[in-house]
C-alpha cells in the first residue's frame, strides 16, 4: 500500500529567485545578539523588500554594538524600566518579532510578541514542550497574526530538490531512512547546549534536522524507540531514535554534541537510493543512484548562508497576510514537539518548562 505523506514543501519551486521583491516593505525586530541572530542578520539584509528595524539585547552595549552592525534603528536592553524584548514587542514599527534566544525562553518571547500583536518567527526547536507549541499556535489563531518555527531546511533549494526527486519515482518506494547531525560542543557549562533551562542537549538543538528527512520522506511515525546518554544535568549527549511505520517502512536518526558525524541522510527506496552527501541541514550536494546504474551527483547552489529562503516566506505571508506558511504549517511544530516529549519521557529528560503545563 502507498503511504499517503504531504508534501506541502514541494509548492515551491527551487527556480523561484529568493532575493525578487514580493510587496510592501517588512519591518523586523530581532530578540537577542547570538550567533543565529547574527547570521540570519547578515542573510536578511540581502532581502529588497525587508528591514532591520529594531534589536534587544538583556545587555545594553550588546544591544547597541548589533544595531551599529546590522543598521538597526532601535536598540533595546533588560537595563531599562522593563525587559528589551517587551519593549522591542511594543514598538508600533516592528511588524515582524525573529526570537533567537534560547530554547527555554522561546515560548515566553513568542508569547509576549503575540499579546503585543506582532507577527512572529521562532527559532528551531519550536518551544521546550507540545504544550507550549499548541498555546502559541492557539494564540496566533485567535489573533490572527501569522506565527512560524524557523525551520530554513524546509525552504532550502537542496531540500526542495531531494524530495522532488523521491516524489518522481526515481527511486521507488521509501522503506527507510537515516540521518545523523553531530559535532563535538565544547563542554561550557554557560553555553545553552549544556544548560538545563535553555532547553540544553541534543534532541532541542539537532534532532528536528534528521527527523526532516524522515517525516518529509515518510511522514510522521507509529511508534518510536529512542536510546541515549544523558550527562550528570539529566542533558542527552547523544540520542538514537528508531521510527516505525504501520507498512514496515523504518527511520534510524542519530544527534550527537560529542561526536562528528557525516551530517549525512540517506533515502533508500525499492528502486534506488538518495543521499544527501556533507549536510544534512542544507544540501549542497545530492547523490542519486537507480538499481544498480552509477550514481549521478547534483550540486545545489545556495544563496547567501541559506537564511534567506525561509526569510523571504516569513516576509511574503505577512504581506499577504497569511497566518500560516503552507510550507512549514504549524502542524509539523506541534507534532515534533509531541514527538519529543515522547523521546523526552524514554530518555527521563525533563525541563523547568514543563512544570508550567
Ligand atoms: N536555524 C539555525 O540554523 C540555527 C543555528 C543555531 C542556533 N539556532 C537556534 O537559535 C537559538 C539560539 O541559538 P544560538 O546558537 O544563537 O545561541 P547563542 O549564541 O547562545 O545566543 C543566544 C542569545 O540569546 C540570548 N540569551 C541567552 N540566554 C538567555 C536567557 N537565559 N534568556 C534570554 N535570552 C538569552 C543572548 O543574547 P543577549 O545576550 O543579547 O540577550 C544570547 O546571545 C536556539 O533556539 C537554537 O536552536 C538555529
Amino acid at each position: 500500500m502507498t503511504r499517503h505523506i504531504q508534501r506541502p514543501w514541494l509548492s515551491l519551486q527551487p527556480t523561484d529567485d529568493p532575493l525578487e521583491p514580493t510587496g510592501r516593505t517588512v519591518r523586523w525586530g530581532v530578540v537577542a545578539t547570538g550567533g543565529i541572530a547574527r547570521t540570519v542578520a547578515r542573510d536578511l539584509a540581502l532581502l529588497p523588500d525587508a528591514a532591520l528595524h529594531a534589536v534587544s539585547s538583556r545587555v545594553h552595549e550588546r544591544a547597541l554594538a548589533f544595531a551599529r552592525e546590522f543598521g538597526a534603528l532601535r536598540a533595546y536592553s533588560d537595563e531599562g524600566a522593563r525587559p528589551g524584548y517587551v519593549q522591542l514587542v511594543e514598538d508600533p514599527d516592528v511588524d515582524v518579532v525573529y526570537v533567537a534566544t534560547p530554547h527555554g525562553q522561546h515560548y515566553e518571547v513568542a508569547r509576549a510578541a503575540l499579546d503585543a500583536g506582532k507577527n512572529v518567527l521562532v527559532e528551531k526547536a519550536f518551544t521546550v514542550n507540545a504544550h507550549e507549541a499548541q498555546e502559541l499556535v492557539a494564540l496566533a489563531e485567535a489573533k490572527g497574526l501569522f506565527l512560524m518555527e524557523a525551520m530554513w531546511s524546509r525552504f532550502l533549494p537542496g531540500m526542495l530538490r531531494a524530495f522532488d526527486i523521491i516524489e518522481s519515482g526515481e527511486i521507488g518506494e521509501v522503506q527507510w531512512v537515516s540521518a545523523d547531525l553531530g559535532f563535538p560542543a565544547p563542554k561550557d557549562p554557560a553555553s545553552r547546549l549544556w544548560d538545563v533551562p535553555a532547553g540544553g542537549g541534543a534532541l532541542l538543538d539537532l534532532t528536528v534536522y534528521p527527523l526532516l528527512w524522515a517525516v518529509g520522506a515518510l511522514g510522521f511515525p507509529d511508534s518510536l524507540t529512542a536510546v541515549g546518554k544523558l550527562n550528570d544535568a539529566g542533558v542527552d549527549e547523544q540520542n538514537v531514535l528508531t521510527l516505525s511505520y504501520s507498512d514496515g517502512q523504518l527511520a534510524s536518526l542519530i544527534s550527537s554534541l560529542v561526536a562528528h558525524g557525516p551530517r549525512t541522510a540517506t533515502v533508500a527506496g525499492t528502486e534506488g537510493v538518495l543521499t544527501s552527501v556533507g549536510s544534512v541541514n542544507n544540501p549542497t550536494e545530492l547523490v542519486v543512484r537507480r538499481g544498480w546504474d552509477p550514481a549521478r551527483t547534483e550540486k545545489i547552489e545556495v544563496v547567501g548562508r541559506g537564511y534567506v529562503y525561509e526569510l523571504r516566506e516569513v516576509v511574503r505571508c505577512v504581506q499577504q497576510g497569511v497566518l500560516e506558511s503552507p510550507t512549514m504549517p504549524w502542524s509539523h511544530s506541534v507534532d515534533t514537539m509531541r514527538l519529543f516529549d515522547g523521546v523526552r519521557r524514554q530518555l527521563g529528560i525533563s525541563y523547568p518548562n514543563d512544570e508550567r503545563g
